[in-house]
């Protein structure tokens, strides 16, 4: 198996152990896999063949992980050197009152909170972190809204590698914060907003020869792509009609869009699903540029309370544009009212998730009161992140904080209540 580093815009290819995130042009590298070569010697049944099994000390993370049962198509490494947790094998859910909610009659949602760290990201850092490893970085940093922070300082200590995160003070849920400093990374809270930190880091990651594990890094998104592979892989190869999803900094619209090329290359895959990339009101970047037909990058000054996407100058934002084309694909808004009754809804189900990941859900029924999706159509959400990540917003949602000017339309109160049965009692009369 043969893979590279290669500029979409100019065809310049760089070899794969170099240091490097952009073309001499300026543009983003991908990872790039020889296909040709790969064709009747990767096939459905060579992933199918990959049995899941419990990690033990011997297992193979072919085996083990979600993420690198489709090595093939992520980064050609042998077993000894990769760091999983492992990642992945996530589960996908069908209720029937949330599909009701959201007016569908074959809704499910793949909920990617449930990896390690409980979010999405530990897929792209297990294979962030390995090939940090392979390449003798001496330490690893990121920027984040918190999720990437969590994993990275988790994978880092995996791996035994110094790691240096850049947060926004202030803005980034206390899940997230805690788990940074717990597993040991030098947590910088920065002064500004995501978009200051990610300036920062790149500088600072130049000039301190450190490895960059942000979405911007090629093998982030690698890793990213197994979303899509295991979601397919669970529906027997046979793709739904729409995949939806939360969109920030634009790493997984990018890798979403990859995955299904390549599988469709491949011949994996007949059709391709559309893909939807949700945004909230305040941090619309990438939708403004929708709407304007991509004509220019359009950034913003973001603000939202899901603040995993509280991004205002995505930098996967090309590489996001060509998703689209591949994938016939959308991109819409929702305010954070509708992000916070999905996240309720999703909630009450028994599922729960952050705020961030509502938005997908949010976006799904608007399109359905839309008529943009029909009510038989098969629809998949994807789930970036878990509940706990972000208890504050949750609580405050349900107790009806005065302080926030959202409704709290779908609110299960704490009631406060004197200790004695009888006071129960009298509390479930008309509710039981
Ligand atoms: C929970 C959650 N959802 C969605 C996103 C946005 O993903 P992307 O930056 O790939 O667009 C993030 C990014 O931090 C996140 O943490
Ligand atoms: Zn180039």
């Amino acid at each position: 198996m043969r893979a590279w580093l290669q500029c979409d815009r100019c065809d310049a290819t760089y070899p794969l152990h170099e240091v490097r995130y952009r073309c001499e042009c300026g543009w983003l590298l991908d990872v790039t896999h020889e296909l040709e070569g790969m064709r009747g010697v990767v096939s459905r049944e060579t992933f199918d063949a990959r049995h899941i099994e419990l990690a033990g000390p011997r297992t193979s993370p072919k085996h083990s992980s979600g993420v690198w049962r489709y090595t093939e198509l992520v980064l050609p490494v042998e077993d000894e050197e990769i760091v999983s947790r492992p990642e992945g094998n996530t589960p996908s859910y069908h209720h029937e009152r949330l599909s009701e909610w959201v007016g569908l009659d074959e809704f499910c949602v793949k909920h990617e909170g449930e990896n390690p760290t409980g979010s999405f990201k530990d897929r792209g850092m297990t294979v962030g972190v390995t090939q940090a490893r392979a390449l003798g970085a001496r330490a690893v940093a990121c920027a984040s809204t918190g999720n990437t922070s969590a994993s990275l300082a988790a994978y880092a200590a995996m791996a035994g590698l110094p790691a240096l995160v850049f947060i926004p003070a202030g803005h980034i849920a206390y899940g997230k914060l805690s788990q940074a400093l717990a597993y040991g990374a030098r947590t910088f809270q920065i002064e500004g907003d995501f978009d200051d930190a990610m300036g920062l880091v790149q500088r600072v990651c130049e000039e301190l020869d450190i490895f960059l594990l942000n979405s911007m890094n090629p093998f982030r998104l690698e890793g990213q792509k197994t979303i899509v592979f295991e979601l397919l892989q669970s529906r027997g190869w046979v793709p739904p009609q729409w995949i939806v999803f939360p969109a920030g900094n634009l790493g997984n619209t990018a890798a979403f869009g990859k995955a299904l090329h390549e599988l469709h290359v491949l011949g994996l895959i007949d059709t391709i699903p559309r893909l939807v990339a949700v945004q909230a009101e305040g941090a619309n970047p990438f939708y403004l540029g929708f709407m304007g037909g991509f004509r220019e990058r359009v950034a913003v000054r973001a603000e939202t309370i899901a603040t995993a996407i509280r991004i205002g100058a995505p930098v996967s934002y090309w590489r996001a544009v060509r998703a689209l084309r591949w994938t016939d694909g959308l991109v819409m808004q929702v305010s954070d009212q509708e992000i916070m009754d999905a996240k309720a809804q999703v909630d009450a189900a028994g599922i729960g998730c952050e705020p961030a990941s509502a938005a997908a859900v949010a976006g799904v029924r608007k399109l359905v009161a839309e008529a943009v999706m029909d009510r038989s159509d098969s629809v998949v959400a994807i789930l970036t992140g878990h509940l706990l990540k972000d208890p504050q917003s949750t609580v405050d949602y349900h107790s009806g904080d005065t302080s926030s000017s959202l409704k709290a339309t779908y609110a299960n109160r704490p009631i406060p209540i004197e200790a004695s049965v009888d006071a129960v009692r009298r509390s479930l009369e008309g509710w039981l």
